[in-house]
């Protein structure tokens, strides 16, 4: 029968007997998925797995504390954590449209994992055989069910990988739904805010910010997003929505008046959805009492920001993201 217990005990002889004594990478990002898949292949082989984990400076408050720190002393990991936030941040500098950042995201981070991919080759030896990737049973049969070796394209990379490395997967959560990977999750021991995190796209708050990503406003909406976040597990809704991004008009300011004076400072947007598969979702209808304590919190404890106003629209015709 079904038990977390026989996946893991499963996963982890296969797991052995596929690796043996090669070595593996995984990249982190923060996931869910990511994270359970590391844990799994950390138990079946130790230090023969190395974790990547690329810290793009978009992340929210306290999440690559989490992995470097919580995730790394629940499972003893080896993790190698690239710093490139100045580099984003540079690539990102007078980029405003949603599209343009998105690309640019995704280029720096494939090159930066890339880079740190070949210093671990370059460190390990031709030992490293084996990539390991989060992939679930339902990307599996979107995908139409193919398996077996990635083509890592090495082109910019400075030097250690040949031309055109190829890497086999390792794919332990392939027969397993979301709920089944966070049962595995909770009994591998990883902490509650891994196990349990709601959808975060990678592009992180870069796609959050409308207008130009800086650091200035990534600290504030960085802020914005925390208080929300506290505010709604406070209250208990953790379960009840699917997820709240929280996003800051960076480009539109609006008249306030706080303390004795006259503001002219930014909106942030609370759009809290409930969704089955996030193809669809609609505008959750959060109590007054909770959405007025965190506008109340945001408004008072966030610089330059003096209004909160709520998202109700439904996907479609509003995407749940606002880029
Ligand atoms: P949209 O905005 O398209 O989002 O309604 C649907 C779901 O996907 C997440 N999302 C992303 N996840 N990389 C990701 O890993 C991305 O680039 C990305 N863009 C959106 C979004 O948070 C929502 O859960």
């Amino acid at each position: 029968s079904w038990t977390t217990g026989n996946v893991i005990e499963e996963q982890v002889a296969a797991i052995r007997e596929q690796v043996g004594d090669k070595r593996a990478i995984c990249g982190l990002s923060g996931g869910v998925d990511s994270a359970v898949a590391a844990a799994l292949v950390q138990k079946a082989i130790g230090s023969q797995l190395t974790c990547v984990y690329v810290d793009h400076g978009l992340m929210r408050k306290g999440e690559t504390e989490q992995v470097e720190k919580d995730f790394v002393a629940a499972t003893g990991v080896q993790l190698k954590v690239v710093d490139a936030e100045e580099r984003f941040l540079k690539a990102l500098a007078g980029v405003s449209d949603p599209e343009e950042k998105r690309k640019i995201i995704g280029r720096e981070f494939i090159r930066v994992f890339e880079q740190a991919q070949a210093e671990i080759i370059a460190d390990e030896g031709p030992a490293v055989e084996f990539l390991v990737q989060g992939t679930l049973y339902p990307d599996v049969v979107e995908s139409g069910g193919g398996t077996g070796t990635a083509n890592i394209k090495s082109h910019h990379n400075v030097g250690g990988l040949p031309e055109d490395l190829e890497f086999q997967l390792i794919e332990p959560l392939r027969k397993l739904f979301k709920d089944e990977v966070r049962m595995v999750g909770q009994e591998l021991g990883l902490p509650e805010e891994i196990v349990q995190r709601q959808p975060f796209p990678g592009p992180g708050l870069g796609i959050r910010i409308v207008g130009e990503v800086t650091k200035d406003r990534l600290d504030l909406l960085r802020e914005a997003d925390a208080i929300a976040r506290e505010e709604l597990t406070a209250a208990g809704l953790d379960r009840d929505i699917w997820q709240c991004p929280v996003v800051l008009l960076a480009d539109v300011r609006s008249v306030g008046v706080q303390g004795d004076g006259r503001t002219y400072g930014h909106p942030i947007v609370l759009r809290p959805v409930s969704s089955e598969d996030a193809m669809t979702a609609d505008w959750s209808r959060l109590p007054y009492d909770v959405l007025a304590k965190i506008s109340t919190r945001i408004t008072n404890e966030v610089r330059d920001v003096n209004r909160v106003v709520l998202d109700v629209t439904s996907k479609p015709p509003g995407t749940i993201e606002w880029e």
